[in-house]
């Protein structure tokens, strides 16, 4: 049973890959343990957001802006290959805060966005207001980010499926792969179902379990899931336009008039439930922010485990211990931000055996030399 490239992992990242290959022309095979992108990339935000996620200006900052600026051509394309809307929304976000020590953290973001030339701009709080009616008046600081967009990522998941089934990837869904298969120090498949599937080529795109395989720890970095609780409110349809930011707490609002309303960030290992704490604290937020959102009915709960590596950055590209053995994942809190650039870099490797300048700094590399050092 041979294929040119096999995917392990149905989310978006691994989907995305395997549409862009087999729309390349290659044979390609993608093994989903349940069903397709039910995890971390149904139970996102959507949020294309990297001046209000990173902290600075690194290679990370760098990858993520640089996907940014192919996200409307990504969305336009493949609403012009499915019909699908992914909903790509461009109003800009605000960032907020309510009290002093808030405000402070959100200076230094200024500066250092200021510093790189990034469009951020300063708001009174009547400036902030009429952009966000609603928004309490308690506001400390205010600051607009025009380049900042999300995405429907649920829409944008049923783009990319009917994308890759349209081109013709193999889907073995409820197909959990148990083994990755080497042969004189390279990758030569996988097993999946007790079955052994072969290929040159596998991309390990298994988000939060991509650590759980038959290889040593130098070939297969440590990736863990990090728990994210979530809510959606309804509300009336343009309630609110801009995403908001507060601390580690976000707004996005969707066409149809709801908010999805997030999250917490919690090791608690594959646990996805959803707690009463968890949901205190985003409600408490949403309020001190929207303090009409008391009024809000609640729509949906839900939790997803964030992929994060040890020094939280994704992991993409060839292993060189282990050739064959492709990475795409580790993307954290960035991954529907991450994913168009994630597809091309990741396909142009697969496709033309060269790796980029600017996956270097991801290489799954860095975690031997880490080891060794
Ligand atoms: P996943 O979507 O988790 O997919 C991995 C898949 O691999 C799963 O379907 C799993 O079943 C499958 N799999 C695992 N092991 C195996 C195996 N052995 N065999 C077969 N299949 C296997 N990012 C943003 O850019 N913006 C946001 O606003 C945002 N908000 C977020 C909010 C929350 C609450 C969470 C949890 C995440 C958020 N993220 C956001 C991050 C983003 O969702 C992830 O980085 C991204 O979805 C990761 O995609 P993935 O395809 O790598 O992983
Ligand atoms: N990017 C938003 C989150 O991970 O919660």
């Amino acid at each position: 049973m041979n294929s040119d490239v096999i995917v392990i992992g149905g989310g978006l990242i691994g989907c995305g890959i395997a549409a862009e290959l087999a729309r390349r022309g290659l044979k390609v095979r993608l093994f989903e343990r349940g069903q397709l992108i039910k995890e971390a990339s149904w139970a996102a935000a959507g949020m294309l957001a990297p001046q209000s996620e990173l902290k600075a200006i690194t290679p990370l900052f760098l990858l993520c802006q640089k996907s940014l600026e192919i996200y409307q051509d990504f969305v336009n394309k493949l609403y012009d290959l499915t019909k699908i809307d992914p909903c790509y929304r461009s109003e800009g976000a605000l960032q907020l805060a309510f009290d002093e020590p808030s405000a402070k953290a959100l200076e230094k973001k200024l500066s250092w966005q200021l510093g790189a030339g990034l469009k951020i701009e300063k708001l009174s709080s009547n400036e902030a207001i009429k952009l966000a009616p609603g928004l309490s008046s308690d506001l400390t600081l205010a600051y607009y980010l025009p380049n900042e967009h999300q995405v429907d990522n649920r829409k944008l998941s049923h783009a990319i499926i009917t994308l890759a089934e349209q081109s013709g990837v193999e889907f073995h869904l409820g197909a959990q792969v148990t083994e990755i298969l080497c042969k004189r120090g390279k990758v030569i498949g996988v097993v999946a179902n007790q079955e052994r599937y072969y290929s040159p080529k596998v991309i390990n795109a298994a988000g939060s379990w991509a650590s759980l395989f038959n290889l040593p720890k130098p070939l297969l970095p440590e990736v863990s899931p990090v728990r994210g609780q979530m809510v959606t409110l309804k509300t009336l349809v343009g309630y609110l336009n801009h995403t908001l930011h507060c601390g580690h707490t976000y707004l996005v609002p969707r066409w149809d008039g709801t908010i999805v309303v997030g999250s917490t960030t919690e090791h608690v290992g594959y646990n996805k439930q959803v707690t009463v704490s968890g949901l205190q604290s985003i409600f408490s937020q949403a309020q001190r922010i929207v303090p009409k959102l008391a009024e809000a009915t609640v729509v949906e709960t839900w939790a997803g485990l964030r992929p994060a590596t040890a020094d939280l950055q994704p992991i993409l590209g060839e292993h060189s211990l282990l050739p064959g053995l492709i990475f795409a994942t580790g993307h954290y809190r960035n991954g529907i931000l991450l994913a168009p650039i994630t597809i091309n870099l990741i396909a142009d490797l697969v496709t033309t055996e060269q790796s980029q300048e600017i996956l270097q700094p991801f290489s799954p590399d860095r975690f031997v030399l880490t080891a060794k050092a």
